[in-house]
């Protein structure tokens, strides 16, 4: 594996490898790897002959009061694990040369930004966007690898991508979890014992919603409330959000059976929402995020049916 530092460089290399016909299969990182990240790697291999992946602990997505400096920093062992996973190119550019002096380019999707992740920690998803697209520029995949514990990122790159017609494949990979069912993080390292033990109770809190909508509640609130009796049941847990959106716009629902239907169309055409339950928890120093998607039970409605239920 070749631990490329120079950004002149790494155009360098990908112009050779994509001159042969090979296509790069990208995976953007912070570092601090973990089984979560390296999936990612799995999937870009099974996709892509020539992967690349990057360490960039990027301070545009952090907030002043944020973890930027004490982001845990792992680079020896990132690098051993990247190899012995097959990774082609470890790419590590600086900071300094991310953001040349007077840097003043920004990508940003206001909308999508706007809420969840986006309304606690304003200015992160710009910073997100803005790395994710330079680190395009300079990689020049083929298809690029996000995971759905970080579900409004990866909502939000399919659409910059759209937007912006990047000629870019995005894949994503489930979350992966610890035996607990908590969801692997490069921040869980900043949890005590005692809060490692009550951060389980983010995916049960998931794992309730969806139980209850499969016996029949569809009221968000309802879910919500339960949602937010079990968390706070841990002493260490200090809630940031438990939101229900649509999947599609990350707008809120009241309820999770609206349907669309399109009676302009010769037959019937339900155009079936998606759901994302997403949670925001604070764990003592560690802000940790989880989500699962719902897809509520398709309905049967006649074209001329006015009470769909
Ligand atoms: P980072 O937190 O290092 O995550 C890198 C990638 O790994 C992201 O796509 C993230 O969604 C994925 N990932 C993290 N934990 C995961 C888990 N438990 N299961 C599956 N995938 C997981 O996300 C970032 O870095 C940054 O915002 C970045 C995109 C690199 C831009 O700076």
């Amino acid at each position: 594996m070749k631990v490329i530092k120079k950004i002149k460089e790494m155009r360098h290399i990908s112009q050779e490898v994509k001159s042969k016909g090979i296509a790069i299969g990208f995976v953007p990182t912070m570092g601090a790897l973990h089984e979560g990240q390296l999936k990612l790697i799995d999937v870009a291999k099974k996709n892509a002959d020539f992967i690349v992946v990057s360490i960039f602990v990027n301070p545009l997505q952090f907030g002043a009061d944020e973890d930027f400096t004490a982001y845990p920093k792992t680079f020896s062992r990132d690098t051993k694990l990247l190899d012995s996973r097959g990774v082609d190119v470890l790419f590590t550019p600086s900071d300094k040369e991310m953001y040349l002096e007077g840097y003043e380019t920004y990508v940003e999707l206001p909308e999508l930004s706007s809420v969840l992740c986006g309304a606690s920690r304003p200015g992160h998803f710009r910073g997100v966007c803005t790395v994710v697209c330079s680190l395009f520029n300079i990689v020049a995949p083929s298809l690029a690898v996000f995971g759905e514990k970080d579900a409004q990122q990866l909502i939000i790159i399919k659409k910059m991508v759209r937007d912006l017609k990047l000629d870019i494949k995005i894949l994503s990979v489930p979350t992966v979890r610890e035996p607990n069912g908590l969801a692997m993080s490069s921040r869980n390292v900043y949890l005590t014992d005692e809060e490692r033990k009550d951060s389980a109770v983010l995916y049960q809190s998931l794992i309730l919603a969806k139980k209850l909508v499969a016996r029949g509640e569809r009221k968000a609130e309802k879910i919500k409330a339960k949602m937010r009796a079990l968390i706070s049941s841990k002493p260490s847990a200090k809630i940031d959000y438990i939101e229900i959106v649509r999947k599609n716009d990350l707008k809120q629902v009241e309820t999770l059976e609206k349907m669309k239907i399109d009676v302009s169309q010769p037959f019937r055409v339900e155009i079936k929402d998606d759901f994302l339950i997403a949670v925001a928890v604070w764990f003592g120093k560690a802000r940790l995020i989880d989500n699962i998607t719902l897809q509520i039970p398709k309905l049967s409605v006649s074209k001329n049916s006015k009470n769909y239920h």
